[in-house]
């Protein structure tokens, strides 16, 4: 019998021209929303700064899934860990780059079911404005999540939390900086729940990591949330969100260094030796650590504290002007660079949302806690913000909230 293999038919037999190709591109990507048009207002990420997007391309080929082979990339990888964790309290942690904050919850998750192989049944307790990743880790690592409720504030419900902690708790969250809000859950109080229980302990500052500190040294009361409180076993801080990083880095830190020892992967067979990691994925990219030390070291502290410093000013520019729009008020008065929107009286906030889409403005919307929310990030200006109060302002009128 003969076999007849059908070919793709999806891949030209013969390649095109380069010009052709960069043509095609451009048509094709028309569709993407670009972050200097302003239009992007809910989002965590931003265009990289340009120097760390040089450097990015020209370390493509490097694989820190293999570090035995590219030393030189994983000691700047130790530098970034060392000098992070020193900015989240505590110098002699261990750590590494990731391709974003859900992996490196996705590994906090991991450990902390590792850890208590007494129990049977492991929940891990989350407070329920948690980043949907620890969703996606509590399904694959089949940990059962207990979700603590918020206060009218959308503060955490400290004394819920409390209760959700039993005998099967292997881990438990605190988010410093919320996805919704950019709250930060009273660390140190969590942290006395756990105290003496051997329940690990994992922070979530995907987007507060490269924000809290800067805001520290701006004369902001930021409560403790790092290192410096000593309950903490380990933290998820992302390069590619506040700290300028080029897509995708993300980054996870842990204080205790025997804790790789004891959860690690051990990968045998690599040409550059035997060696221990956390990751979940097995080549990973050696250019976005190379560019993100590149970045550190171009911006140093100042050049954060400044960076956050005017996405501050542009965040209380903008809840001014929402506070003095009727039909709609602030969430909460923000502690970061994130201003949820919410209606005065409780009306569903979706009509709002659907209508800012179809004037291309896209914010996040959170329809559990009836608010959308907008992240000041560096390439949102002032006058996107203008912009956006006075479409605002005008969907207001037209769905009749005001
Ligand atoms: C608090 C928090 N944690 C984790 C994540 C997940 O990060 P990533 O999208 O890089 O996986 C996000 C994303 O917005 C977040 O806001």
């Amino acid at each position: 019998m003969r076999v007849i293999l059908k070919l793709s038919i999806g891949m030209l037999k013969q390649g095109l021209e380069k010009e052709k190709i960069l043509r095609l591109i451009d048509e094709k990507l028309e569709l993407d929303h670009k972050y200097d048009d302003g239009s992007i207002l809910g989002s965590m990420c931003t265009e990289p700064l340009e120097f760390g997007r040089e450097i990015y391309l020209k370390y493509l080929s490097k694989n820190l899934g293999d570090p035995g082979l590219f030393q030189g990339t994983a000691n700047l990888e130790k530098e970034i860990v060392s000098e992070l964790g020193e900015l989240f309290g505590e110098k002699n942690v261990i750590g590494t780059l990731t391709t974003g904050g859900s992996e490196a919850n996705l590994i906090a998750m991991r450990i902390a079911k590792k850890l208590r192989p007494d129990i049977k049944k492991p929940e891990v307790v989350v407070p329920i404005s948690a980043h949907i990743s620890f969703d996606k880790a509590a399904d694959l690592l089949d940990i059962k999540l207990r979700k603590a409720r918020l206060l009218e504030n959308y503060e955490l419900d400290l004394n819920h939390y409390k209760k959700l902690i039993n005998e099967k708790t292997c881990g438990v969250i605190g988010v410093a900086g919320t996805t919704s809000l950019g709250l930060i859950d009273p660390i140190e109080n969590i942290g006395d729940l756990i105290e003496g229980k051997n329940i690990y302990f994992h922070v979530d500052a995907a987007f507060g990591g490269f924000v809290l500190p800067f805001l520290k040294y701006l004369k902001y009361d930021i409560e403790p949330w790092d290192f410096s409180v000593k309950t903490v076993s380990s933290i998820t801080a992302d390069p590619h969100k506040m700290g300028l990083g080029v897509i995708p880095t993300g980054g996870f830190l842990v204080r205790n260094s025997q804790i790789l020892q004891k959860t690690g992967f051990e990968i045998p067979y690599l040409a550059g030796g035997n060696f221990k990691h956390f990751h979940i994925v097995g080549t990973r990219p050696g250019g976005t650590v190379i560019s993100f030390w590149a970045i550190m070291k171009y911006l140093g502290l100042n050049g954060y504290i400044n960076i956050v410093k005017r996405c501050m000013e542009k965040t209380h520019f903008l809840s001014k002007k929402i506070a003095e729009l009727g039909g709609v008020r602030l969430a909460v008065q923000p502690k970061m660079n994130v201003v949820g929107i919410t209606t005065e009286n409780g009306e569903s906030i979706c009509k709002i949302d659907e209508e800012l889409r179809k004037k291309n403005w896209m914010l996040g919307k959170f329809q559990d806690f009836n608010l959308i929310r907008v992240v000041v990030m560096p390439h949102v200006k002032k006058e996107h913000l203008t912009l956006f109060i006075e479409d605002l302002k005008k969907i207001i009128k037209k769905i009749g909230l005001a």
